[in-house]
Formats: C-alpha cells, sequence, structure tokens
C-alpha cells in the first residue's frame, strides 16, 4: 500500500513511517514544512497528487497547557485541520486513520471507557479539538479508524519518561501526581499495531494503549526503578526518593481526567494483536535512548 503519514517529525509519526517501511509499504511521511494541515489548498494538492491508499494522520498540536491559551489555534490545527484531510480522503475515497487521544472523555468514575461511548465531555482545549476532529470524521467518511491513546513515549521527541529521567539526575526528592490512573503507549509497539489495522477494513472506533494500569507516580516508580537496574545509580533509593502527591497540590494550566482506563477488549474482537505489557515496553524504550 501507498501510505501517507502526517505528523513525521514527531513520536508516532516518526516509528508509524518506520514500520510501514520495515513492511514494504510506501510511506510517505509529511510535516508542516510540507503539508501544513491547516492549509486546506495544499493539503488537496498534496494528497491529490500523492494519491495515496490510506491517510494515517498524527500530526496535532500536542502542548496540552499551552492549548489553554491558545483556543483558535489549537483548534485550527486539532479540529479543522483534520476535517481538510478528511475531506480530500472523501473525494478520494481513501482510509483514513485519526489518532485521537483519553482525553475526549471526562475521566469521571473508575470504570473502563469503551471506544463507542459517545458519551465524550473533554475537559480542556486539547481534548475538546481532539474530540472536534473525530467529529469531523465521523460525519464525513465511512472508511476511518479513530484510535485513541494515551500517555505517549516515543524514541524521537519529548516525553514523561525523559521529563523524569533527566529531573531525577538533578533532583534528590521529587513529587509525582498519584491520582490519574491510566495506561503508557509505546510509539514502536502502537505503530506495528497501527499497520496490521490500516492494512484491513474493520473500521470504526478502537482504543490502543499499552497493557496495564498505573498512576503517573506509578509510572515514575518503574522508570527509576528499572533505570537504577540498569546501572544508573543516581536512580535508585539511596540518592533519589519520589513523592506521591493529588492532582490537588500539583496545579496546571488545563485540567486532565483521573480516569483514564480505557477498554481494548475491541481489539480482541476484531482480531487485533494487543500491545504487550506497559512495564515490558518501558524496559525496551530505555534500552534505546540515551540518559
Ligand atoms: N503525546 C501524547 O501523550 C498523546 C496522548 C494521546 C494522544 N496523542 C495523539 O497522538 C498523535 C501523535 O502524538 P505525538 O506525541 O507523536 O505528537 P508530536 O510528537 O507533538 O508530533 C506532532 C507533529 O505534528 C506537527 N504539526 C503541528 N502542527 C501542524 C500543522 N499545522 N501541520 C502539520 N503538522 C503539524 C508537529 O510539528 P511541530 O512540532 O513543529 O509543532 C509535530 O511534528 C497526535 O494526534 C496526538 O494528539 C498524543
Amino acid at each position: 500500500m501507498k501510505i501517507l503519514v502526517t505528523g513525521v517529525k514527531g513520536q508516532l509519526g516518526h516509528d508509524v513511517v518506520y514500520e510501514l517501511t520495515k513492511r514494504r509499504h510506501e510511506a510517505i511521511g509529511v510535516d508542516i514544512e510540507e503539508m501544513d494541515i491547516t492549509d486546506p489548498a495544499a493539503v488537496e494538492k498534496i494528497i491529490t497528487d500523492i494519491q495515496p491508499d490510506a491517510v494515517i494522520h498524527c500530526a496535532a498540536w500536542t502542548a496540552v497547557d499551552a492549548a489553554e491559551d491558545h483556543v483558535d489555534t489549537v483548534r485550527l490545527v486539532n479540529a479543522t485541520g483534520t476535517e481538510n484531510i478528511a475531506c480530500i480522503c472523501k473525494a478520494l475515497d481513501i482510509k483514513m486513520m485519526y489518532i485521537s487521544t483519553d482525553y475526549v472523555f471526562s475521566g469521571d468514575g473508575t470504570n473502563f471507557w469503551e471506544p463507542d461511548d459517545l458519551n465524550r465531555q473533554p475537559l480542556n482545549v486539547y481534548g475538546q479539538t481532539k474530540y472536534e476532529g473525530e467529529i469531523a470524521i465521523e460525519n464525513l467518511l465511512e472508511k476511518y479508524f479513530i484510535v485513541r491513546i494515551a500517555w505517549v513515549f516515543g524514541v524521537n521527541g519529548k516525553n514523561f519518561i525523559k521529563t523524569m529521567l533527566s529531573l531525577g539526575k538533578n533532583h534528590d526528592q521529587i513529587t509525582v501526581v498519584n491520582d490519574q490512573i491510566g495506561s503508557p503507549t509505546y510509539t514502536y509497539d502502537l505503530a506495528r499495531l497501527l499497520v496490521d489495522m490500516i492494512e484491513t477494513d474493520k473500521y470504526g472506533r478502537y482504543h490502543a494503549t499499552n497493557e496495564g494500569l498505573c498512576s503517573w507516580y506509578e509510572f515514575a516508580c518503574e522508570i527509576f526503578r528499572q533505570a537504577a537496574a540498569m546501572g544508573h545509580s543516581e536512580y535508585d533509593a539511596q540518592h533519589l526518593s519520589v513523592l506521591p502527591v493529588s492532582s490537588d497540590n500539583y496545579p496546571s494550566k488545563a485540567k486532565r481526567p483521573s480516569n483514564s482506563r480505557m477498554s481494548k477488549e475491541k481489539l480482541t474482537q476484531n482480531g487485533f494483536e494487543r500491545l504487550p505489557s506497559w512495564q515490558d515496553a518501558l524496559s525496551r524504550y530505555l534500552k534505546e535512548i540515551e540518559f
């Protein structure tokens, strides 16, 4: 297949192009320089010229706190940009995969969110605009995948793991929130699943994260435990203590959902292989990066 990937300079887009190429698909990665998704004429020209069989749309405004101060720009990228791509996919009658987020949900309660739960009530600007992107796709297309992911980490970009490793190196004590529960997603593992999916016509909404649940605090503790076990003694319990705090003690601009438990049963029901545990993903990731 010939597949256009947006956001190739980001964490996920980078790994999706790598996976497509590894599996002998023709992958064309673009980022804002080649195709600014907020420019409908550019989107039309690039996609029409390339004539792909599918678009995997990874580009987005992903700075969650900064989004609160830039509502119009964030909406232009995440909602209108997605709609621009969907319009061309419709005109060319090609598949579109849109990468979305757990932040489309309110985070109330402790139940697992189902992919087809239509009760989407985002708490922040980023989540609201990603939700509007979902609506644009659902209204325009039939051949679509909406894949919600969460707590993303990849080699190519900034993420929670890199932030923790950097903080842990320079502090003897750090505090991490312990009342938001979810599942991390390793882009290398996710890319394999996304390519499996785009090769099929099993369209619809899905959730796709690594297996297992944790809080950000538990995630941080495991990062430091594994890093110390790899010989990085600056992260061991003698050198670094990690304290759990509630979100109330850790004010941020954007409100975050406390419950990001995402049901992935639909993957199994449709014959897709799920991702390994997040601890396993973390251990492979730590071997890939320098710290
Ligand atoms: N990161 C997470 O924790 C997380 C969680 C849930 C869902 N997601 C979703 O997963 C997808 C991939 O996330 P990621 O972490 O790989 O994102 P990322 O690393 O921030 O990459 C996004 C890419 O999109 C580009 N982009 C921004 N505005 C654009 C525009 N107008 N036209 C074209 N490209 C543009 C960015 O360029 P610049 O860097 O120059 O802006 C960047 O290269 C996104 O759809 C995101 O919403 C992410």
